[in-house]
């Protein structure tokens, strides 16, 4: 495996192999890397000639309050377990080649960034989409990754993707989960034992509301009030930032959940953000 610092160098490499006609598989991380990581990755080793993946905890989409500083990294163990996988090329950038002096343009795809995630979290999805675009750029893949986990990122990256004409393929990948559900995230390592517990209550709320939906409860607002219901009944749960039932597309609430739909919540469990999503209604 091939360890790539600097922008250019990456972007010559993955030229290189576009022109001899391979195609690029690239999963972009933030590193910490878990098994809903490596599922990405599995699947870009499998489906393409070349696998690449980047490691780099960008700036951009952390706000000044949020965990930056704090953001778990394991760089070692994150490049053995890469290796063994099978990635090719990992691309390991700084923030001073990513962003130099001087760096002055922004990636905004407006309206789905200020939904869901977006309204607790501004300017987030801008970061996103800025890094997402200059690391597309950089690696030049066929096809690239993302997690269902995170799936307000993966409808506006295909926005942007769309909007620009970028030529590579989105492809989003199933929710790799825990025994009891919690969805696999690197920001699970903050939780404590309790709040780790606690935290199946996230699952067992999108479950439970999407069993509702098959049993013919359809209105939105009770949905909405089934699922909060239950998260609330979790004691370590201190806040619900959002849950509801939304239209996978425009990402609004629905007020009929009469066709597939999307569950979706956000919670703080203690001092830690955890998010979470299920496809759910006829069709799904
Ligand atoms: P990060 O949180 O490291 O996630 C990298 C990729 O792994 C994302 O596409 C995310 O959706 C996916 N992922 C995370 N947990 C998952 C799970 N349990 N199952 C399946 N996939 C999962 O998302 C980011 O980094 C950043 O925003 C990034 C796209 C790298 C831009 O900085």
């Amino acid at each position: 495996m091939e360890i790539i610092r600097i922008p250019k160098v990456m972007r010559d490499a993955a030229e290189g192999y576009r022109l001899r006609a391979k195609s690029i598989g690239f999963v972009p991380t933030m590193g910490a890397l878990h098994e809903g990581h490596m599922s990405l990755v599995r699947m870009a080793r499998a489906e393409n000639d070349i696998a690449v993946a980047s490691i780099f905890v960008n700036p951009l989409q952390f706000g000044p309050s949020e965990d930056f500083s704090v953001y778990p990294r394991d760089l070692e163990g994150d490049t053995e377990r890469l290796r063994k996988a099978g990635i090719d090329m990992l691309f390991l950038p700084e923030a001073p080649l990513m962003y130099p002096k001087g760096f002055a343009t922004s990636v905004a795809v407006e309206g789905l960034s200020e939904k869901l995630c977006g309204a607790y979290r501004p300017g987030h999805f801008r970061g996103v989409a800025t890094v997402v675009a200059k690391l597309l750029n950089i690696t030049s893949p066929r096809r690239a990754y993302f997690g269902q986990k995170d799936f307000q990122q993966t409808v506006v990256i295909k926005r942007m993707v769309k909007d620009l004409d970028m030529a590579v393929e989105i492809m989003v990948c199933p929710t790799a989960r825990e025994e009891d559900g919690l969805a696999m995230s690197s920001r699970n390592r903050y939780l404590s034992e309790a709040e780790r517990k606690a935290a199946a209550v996230i699952y067992r709320a999108l479950s439970e509301t999407s069993e509702a939906i098959t049993s013919g409860i359809i209105e939105g607002r009770i949905l909405k009030g089934l699922m909060n219901g239950i998260l609330r009944s979790e004691p370590l749960v201190s806040v619900v930032q959002y849950c509801s039932v939304y239209d996978p597309e425009t990402l609004d609430e629905v007020a009929l959940a009469d066709r597939a739909c999307l569950l979706a919540a956000a919670v703080m469990i203690g001092r830690t953000r955890l998010i979470d999503n299920m496809h759910a209604g006829p069709g799904r």
